[in-house]
C-alpha cells in the first residue's frame, strides 16, 4: 500500500472533506489525493503550471487546491488563522526529514487538527542505516557520500515517534504501517494541552542510533500493513 493509497482509504472512510499536505515538492502524493479541499504547504514547490492543468482535467477536486509557499513552522506561525478556520481532518506530514523538524510538525498539526483528524506523516521506518542520517537537506545528506547510500533519504524523522509514543501515550493511538518507508498513523483520544518540546526526552531519544531502531521496533510500535483495516 502506497502513503496515497493509505491516505485515500482514511478520507473515504471518514468522510473527510479538508486535506493539509506539509512538504509537497512536485505534488507526486498531493494532485491524486481525491478530496474536497487540498490545502498543500512547502517552502520551494516544483509544480508547473501545465501539471495543476493536468491534475484539475484528471480531477476537477483539484482546482479548489490552494498552494501556501512558506515553510511549515512559518506556515503555521503567519497563517495560524487560516489554518484555525480550516482544521484540516487529515494531515500528511511530508517536509524537511528531521527529527525536530518533524515533530514540530506533528505537533502544530495536532494542536489544529479537528475533533476525530488522523495525521499520516512518511518516512518512518528508514529502509538502511545511511537513509537515516541525520541532514538538513536531501542535497546535503547527498553530499555526505555515506557508505550504503542508495538514494532514498527518510533522515532521522522515525525519532518523532519514538518521542510521541513516550511523551503522548495517555493522549494517542500511534503506529507505524510497515510500506512505503514507514507510514505513521495517529489519532487523538484524549485532548493534548501541553505542545511544548520536552528537552529531556527529545535528546533522550536523539541519542538513540538506527540499530536501536531495527533491534527494537516496538519503539515505533511497527506494525504489518495486513492490520491496515483494523487501524483504519
Ligand atoms: C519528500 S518531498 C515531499 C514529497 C511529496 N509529499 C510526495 O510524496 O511526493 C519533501 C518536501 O518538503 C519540503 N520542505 C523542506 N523543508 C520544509 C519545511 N521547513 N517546511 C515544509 N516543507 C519543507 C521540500 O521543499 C520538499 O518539497
Amino acid at each position: 500500500m502506497t502513503r496515497v493509497q493509505l491516505i485515500q482509504k482514511i478520507i473515504d472512510s471518514k468522510n473527510f472533506e479538508r486535506y493539509l499536505e506539509i512538504g509537497t515538492y512536485k505534488g507526486e502524493s498531493f494532485f491524486p489525493v481525491v478530496c474536497n479541499k487540498k490545502v498543500a504547504i512547502d517552502p520551494q514547490f516544483n509544480i508547473p503550471l501545465k501539471r495543476k492543468l493536468k491534475w484539475i482535467y484528471k480531477d476537477y477536486h483539484n482546482i479548489f487546491n490552494t498552494y501556501i509557499e512558506l515553510t511549515s513552522d512559518d506556515f503555521f506561525k503567519l497563517k495560524a488563522n487560516f489554518v484555525k478556520r480550516y482544521k484540516p481532518q487529515i494531515v500528511f506530514v511530508d517536509g524537511l526529514h528531521t527529527f525536530k523538524a518533524s515533530l514540530l510538525d506533528v505537533l502544530n498539526s495536532l494542536e489544529y487538527l479537528s475533533e476525530n483528524g488522523v495525521i499520516v506523516m512518511h518516512d518512518c521506518l528508514p529502509p538502511n542505516k545511511a537513509a537515516s542520517t541525520f541532514a538538513n537537506s536531501f542535497k546535503e545528506a547527498i553530499d555526505m557520500k555515506l557508505e550504503g547510500w542508495t538514494g532514498e533519504w527518510t533522515g532521522d524523522v522515525w525519532k518523532t515517534v519514538v518521542y510521541l509514543k513516550e511523551k503522548y501515550d495517555d493522549n494517542i493511538n500511534l503506529c507505524v504501517l510497515d510500506t512505503d518507508y514507514g507510514l505513521g498513523y495517529i489519532t487523538v483520544n484524549e485532548p493534548i494541552i501541553d505542545f511544548k518540546i520536552d528537552e529531556d526526552i527529545f535528546n533522550r531519544v536523539n541519542e538513540l542510533t538506527y540499530n536501536d531502531l531495527i533491534n527494537n521496533t516496538s519503539l515505533i510500535n511497527l506494525k504489518s500493513i495486513k492490520y491496515v483495516d483494523d487501524i483504519v
